[in-house]
């Protein structure tokens, strides 16, 4: 399956971490970038944060970029098996969305959807934001489930 190129490069070097301090993250690059976003004033909640209903949309449409390729045709999520919410989402944080396949059945496929918030672009900072698990089905015309045709 083609890699999905990344946007432009950007340097993601860690932040250097104080005496003690757990080592700050990195984007991972051991799984595919399906999409970056920065939410809108317009998705926050009374709190100044990020409504987590905008963040789950977000992560079902990442999800489904994979699982679209390689059921070659229209799938529809069956379900959302895990979602966790690490940390608060902020406005002005930088979203990067990193799938991963976990399983292909025969007309269903899973995947891992890791959020990745980059914020404060003076110092770089990036956290981890949520991390959620899926299950997409291939469908065919009448919505009905279709066997997955692997090469
Ligand atoms: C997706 C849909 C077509 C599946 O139809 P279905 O008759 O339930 O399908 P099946 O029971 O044959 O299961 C199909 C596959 O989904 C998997 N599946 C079904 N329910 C699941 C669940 N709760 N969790 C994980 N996988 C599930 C099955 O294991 C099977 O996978 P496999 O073929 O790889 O082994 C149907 O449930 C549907 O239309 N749901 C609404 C989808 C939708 O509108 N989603 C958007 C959100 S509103």
């Amino acid at each position: 399956m083609p890699e999905i190129s990344s946007a432009p490069s950007v340097s993601h070097e860690p932040t250097p971490a104080e005496p003690g301090s757990p080592a700050p993250l990195r984007l991972p690059d051991d799984r595919q970038l399906v999409m970056r976003v920065m939410p809108m004033p317009s998705d926050m909640n009374g709190n100044g944060d990020i409504f987590g209903g905008w963040i789950m949309a977000q992560v079902d449409v990442a999800g489904a970029v994979l699982p679209s390729r390689i059921a070659k045709g229209r799938i529809a999520t069956v379900a959302v098996n895990q979602f966790i919410f690490k940390q608060a989402v902020s406005m002005n944080d930088l979203l990067s969305f990193y799938a991963k396949i976990e399983r292909i059945g025969r007309t269903s496929i899973t995947v891992n959807v890791e959020v990745y918030a980059e914020r404060n672009p003076a110092n770089l900072h990036v956290v981890k934001v949520t991390e959620a698990n899926l299950t997409y089905v291939a469908i065919d015309a009448n919505g009905r489930p279709r066997p997955i045709l692997q090469e």
